[in-house]
C-alpha cells in the first residue's frame, strides 16, 4: 500500500538528515507504529508522504503510484492526516471541523452534515451534543475523538496519525487506542502510526518501526523487537519494557 525507498531530507542549516535514507513499506490493511523520541525524524516522515515536504532523494509510491505523478488533492483525498497536536479550526463548529475536507471537494452542505454526525457515532461522541459546539468546549480527548474523525471525513484508505494522544492522561489515552483498534478492524484502514510511547507502540503496532536521528533503526513485529533487537540502541531501549511484560506474564500465569 505505501512504499517508501531511501528517502533523505535535511532541511537547511542542519549538520544532519532529519530523515535518513529510510525504506519502509506498510501493506494494505496493517498498523505500523513509527517510534522515536523528539527530533528523530517522525513528523518529517509523515509530511513528506502527505507531500507537505519534499524529500531530496527517494521514492514513495502510494497503491503503486509514485506520489510525485499524483494530483496533490486527490494523494491528500487518500490520507486522512491526524495532525500533532490536533489543529481543529477555532471559529469553526465541530460539525464544520470535521466535515472540512469535504468542504475542499465541494461535497453538499446537507451531505457534509449527515457525514460529520455518522462520524461523531463512530469516535463515540453523541452528535446531537457535539456538532454545534466549538473546539474550546471540549476536552483535550473529545477534541482528539475530532481530530480522527476529521481524518476520518474523505474516508481515505491510509490514515496517518501523528502522536494523536500525545497529551492525553493515561486512561483517555487507553480508550482512545481501543478505539483506534476497533477502527482498524471494522474499517480495515492502513495506519501509520507516530509515538514517542513504548507502551502505545506494542499496543498498536502489527509492527513497529524504530527511529534513531532520522535513521530506522528496525522494523519488526513486537516479537521480533522484544526478542531479537537489531542494535544496541533498540535493545536498550526495550529492555524495561520487555522486562515489566515478563513480570507481568509471570504474575498472570502465577494467578492462574
Ligand atoms: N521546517 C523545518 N525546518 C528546519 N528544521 C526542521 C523543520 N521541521 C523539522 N525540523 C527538524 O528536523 C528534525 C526532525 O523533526 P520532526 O518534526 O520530524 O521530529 P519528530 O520525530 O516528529 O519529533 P517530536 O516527537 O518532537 O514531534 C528536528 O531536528 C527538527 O528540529
Ligand atoms: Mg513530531
Amino acid at each position: 500500500m505505501i512504499e517508501i525507498t531511501s528517502i533523505v531530507k535535511t532541511f537547511a542549516g542542519m549538520d544532519r538528515p532529519a530523515v535518513d535514507n529510510v525504506s519502509l513499506s506498510i501493506a494494505n490493511g496493517e498498523t505500523l507504529v513509527l517510534l522515536g523520541s523528539s527530533g528523530c525524524g517522525k513528523s518529517t516522515i509523515l509530511k513528506l508522504l502527505n507531500r507537505l515536504l519534499e524529500p531530496d532523494s527517494g521514492e514513495i509510491r502510494i497503491g503503486g503510484t509514485s506520489s510525485i505523478q499524483q494530483p496533490i488533492l486527490e494523494l491528500r483525498r487518500s490520507l486522512g492526516y491526524v495532525i500533532q497536536h490536533v489543529g481543529l479550526f477555532p471559529h469553526w463548529t465541530i460539525e464544520e471541523n470535521i466535515s472540512s475536507p469535504l468542504r475542499i471537494q465541494g461535497v453538499a452542505a446537507s451531505q457534509r452534515r449527515s457525514r460529520s454526525r455518522e462520524l461523531l457515532e463512530v469516535v463515540g461522541l453523541d452528535p446531537d451534543d457535539f456538532c454545534a459546539r466549538f473546539p474550546d468546549q471540549l476536552s483535550g480527548g473529545q477534541q482528539q475523538r475530532v481530530g480522527v474523525a476529521r481524518a476520518l471525513a474523505a474516508d481515505p484508505d491510509i490514515l496517518l496519525m501523528d502522536e494523536p494522544f500525545g497529551a492525553l492522561d493515561g486512561v483517555t489515552r487507553e480508550a482512545l487506542q481501543q478505539e483506534v483498534l476497533r477502527l482498524k478492524s471494522e474499517l480495515g484502514k492502513t495506519i501509520l502510526f507516530v509515538t514517542h510511547d513504548l507502551f502505545e507502540a506494542l499496543a498498536l503496532g502489527d509492527r513497529i518501526g524504530v527511529m534513531h536521528q532520522g535513521r530506522l533503526e528496525q522494523v519488526g513485529s513486537r516479537s521480533e523487537i522484544l526478542g531479537n533487537p537489531s542494535t544496541p540502541f533498540v535493545r536498550e531501549l526495550f529492555e524495561k519494557p520487555a522486562q515489566q511484560l515478563e513480570i507481568f506474564r509471570r504474575s498472570r500465569e502465577d494467578g492462574k
